[in-house]
């Protein structure tokens, strides 16, 4: 079983990143083989909308990294999307990841029966995690995937989706700020809960 995650994130290994390394390492405790990959160690071109891909599931883009990219995908059973909140939105990174699978779907479901889930973090609480999230979901329900979310079937709900967020507390007009989300336990928690939950479908589907 592979899973992979893909993290959008402007900034390497920074929150967003320890989100999906969270999900990761859990799955990987229940024996999947992971492997996460930074957006910004990869240069993706934007879809020049040629529409070439209405007719064959190839991009005409050749020159960049996103044919590697999505034998990555391909090759996985279960695929996690990570962003930070940009502007109650993905980052301009994962938008563009998500424009570039677009070969993978017009003529073909390629990716479609393969697991999926998301996670964001954001810097203010409310600050369009759920937005986000849900950007992230219809993509890949859009390209077929049967999404899993944090819920624990075990107990009791924690919360709606893997989010994150820097505001940590707000006493008499002060605000504090995490250092970082592993100081967000909800967050952490959620992520594992993630992992579990995909390990435990792509089992029931195999
Ligand atoms: C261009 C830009 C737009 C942002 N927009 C939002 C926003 O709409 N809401 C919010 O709460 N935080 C926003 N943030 C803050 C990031 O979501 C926050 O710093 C997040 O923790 C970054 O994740 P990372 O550590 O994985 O890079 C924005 C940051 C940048 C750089």
């Amino acid at each position: 079983m592979k899973i992979v995650a893909i993290n959008g994130s402007h900034r390497k290994g920074k929150n967003t990143a320890k989100m999906l390394e969270t999900v990761l390492e859990e799955a990987s405790s229940l024996g999947a083989e992971v492997e996460l990959m930074e957006l910004c160690d990869y240069d993706i071109k934007h879809c020049l909308s040629c529409n070439k891909c209405l007719r064959r599931p190839e991009c005409s883009i050749k020159d960049d990294d996103m044919a590697p990219l999505g034998e990555k995908l391909l090759a996985a059973d279960g695929i996690i999307l990570g962003s930070p909140v940009y502007w109650h939105n993905v980052t301009t990174l994962m938008k563009n990841f998500m424009d570039r699978t677009r070969y993978m779907h017009m003529t073909a479901n390629l990716l479609g029966g393969k697991a999926g889930a998301a996670v964001t973090h954001a810097g203010l609480r409310n600050g369009g995690q759920e937005a986000c999230l849900a950007i992230m979901e219809n993509f890949m329900k859009s390209q077929g995937l049967l999404v899993v979310d944090d819920r624990n079937a075990d107990g009791g709900i924690l919360s709606a989706g893997a989010t994150g967020t820097m505001l940590a507390d707000y006493q008499d007009g002060k605000v504090s700020f995490r250092k970082s989300v592993e100081e967000d336990e909800i967050a952490i928690s959620a992520c594992r809960q993630i992992g579990r939950n995909m390990v435990h479908l792509l089992k029931r589907l195999d």
